[in-house]
């Protein structure tokens, strides 16, 4: 795998700004996108994550002009869009289906935006061959679509969105048709043409690694609405809502009742069978109904009893590269995934008590009883 090179060799032209400001979109009586606001940095990637329907794509296209809002603005560099065709936005988008012309050249492929606006000659052909040479595709200009792999097809999807050099690029799940290995591999390349070119970018994805590798920021969208807009790792250690804690990675709920807070601290007892204090947050009111979310890796597996510790049932272990995967059962019936680092040897024997690791941040949702 290519490492990400860090320092461009050349300084990173400052990107635009992208602001979408109370975007709202209806399809009859259904709303699609609900009142959403995001401002972008220059050049930063902004993912666009969350489960189908949620209104990634319908966002996107308002960006780009092809779905008009019933309400809100978008605005680059401060100066609204809203009026302008989509050919004249200036904007670079790829989709998730390749959408190259079958019949045209690699090359004419590239050129196509160009052509559309009236640029002949030699300076679009040499436009086009660098555009070809960045994604390195240089030998198969003369190829059609047919000719090329998935990935290479995407590869001059990306040269025909980028030759026309777009103020913003709209990237909408355009690796999800790739395999694996390919996709990853996609996604560095992106990465670094979009960190080369200083390219404020905003990428649609259902896929949280790859929102969580590829973006600066993810913004969780959840039934046409934004409900955190945050760096991945502030929405995976302190997800706002229980749609995002559940978005985000895997998680163990755990309910529990306040008993009290004092000195900064909150007591909480779990349903589990243990009694546990955490720092103080707004969520812990005393007496109140809680669920504690916590990741797999903030659990630990004991062998006795303790403060803190609460008995489970063993069940499976599942070996998963460089981790063991145990699966237990409380006392009150839920399920608990618990991550930790495989030791070479034999496995352990059972254990029977559970606790929250020393480093747990726990999040804390309250519950309705
Ligand atoms: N042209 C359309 N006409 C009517 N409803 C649509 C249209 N496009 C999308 N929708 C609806 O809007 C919602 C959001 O769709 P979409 O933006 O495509 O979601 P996503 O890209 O997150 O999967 C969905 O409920 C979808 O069925
Ligand atoms: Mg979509």
């Amino acid at each position: 795998m290519p490492a990400i090179d860090p320092t461009p060799t050349e300084a990173a032209p400052a990107g635009r700004t992208l602001d979408v400001d109370g975007v709202t979109v209806r399809y009859g009586s259904a709303t699609a996108v609900d009142g959403v606001s995001l401002a972008t940095e220059p050049g930063e990637v902004v993912a666009l994550l969350g489960p189908s329907g949620c209104g990634k794509t319908t966002l996107l296209r308002v960006i780009a002009g092809f779905v008009r809002q019933a309400g809100g603005r978008v605005l680059v560099d401060g100066a609204a869009i809203d009026h302008l065709p989509p050919n004249q936005r200036n904007i670079g988008i790829v989709f998730q289906n390749y959408a190259l012309f079958p019949h045209m050249t690699v090359a004419d492929n590239v050129a196509y935006g160009l052509a559309a606006r009236g640029q002949r000659g030699p300076a679009v052909a040499q436009r086009v061959a660098r555009m070809l040479e960045m994604v390195q595709l240089g030998a198969f200009r003369d190829r059609l679509p047919r000719q090329l792999s998935g990935g290479q097809q995407q590869r001059v999807a990306l040269a025909r969105a980028l030759a026309v050099e777009p103020s913003i690029l709209l990237l909408d799940e355009p690796f999800a048709a790739l395999d694996r290995n390919l996709r990853l591999d996609m996604q560095i390349e992106v990465k670094r043409l979009q960190r080369q070119l200083g390219l404020t970018t905003i990428l649609v994805t259902h896929d949280q690694d790859e929102a969580m590798s590829v973006a600066d920021r993810i913004a969780v969208m959840n039934r046409g609405k934004v409900e955190q807009f945050d760096t991945p790792v502030a929405i995976y250690d302190r997800p706002r809502t229980l749609f995002v804690n559940g978005f985000i990675g895997t998680t163990n709920l755990l309910p529990g009742r306040v008993v009290s807070v004092a000195d900064g601290r909150a007591t909480i007892d779990l349903a589990a069978g243990a009694t546990i204090a955490l720092p103080a947050s707004p969520e812990a009111v005393a007496g109140g109904a809680v669920q504690l979310s916590v990741r797999p890796e903030q659990l630990e597996l004991r062998d006795g009893a303790g403060p803190g510790c609460w008995p489970v049932e063993p069940g499976l272990s599942l070996p998963l590269g460089a981790q063991l995967v145990h699966e237990v059962r409380t006392a009150d019936g839920a399920a608990l995934k618990i991550v930790e680092p495989r030791r070479p040897g034999p496995p352990a024997p059972p254990r029977r008590f559970c606790t929250l690791a020393a480093e747990a941040r726990p999040s804390l949702f309250p519950r309705s009883t």
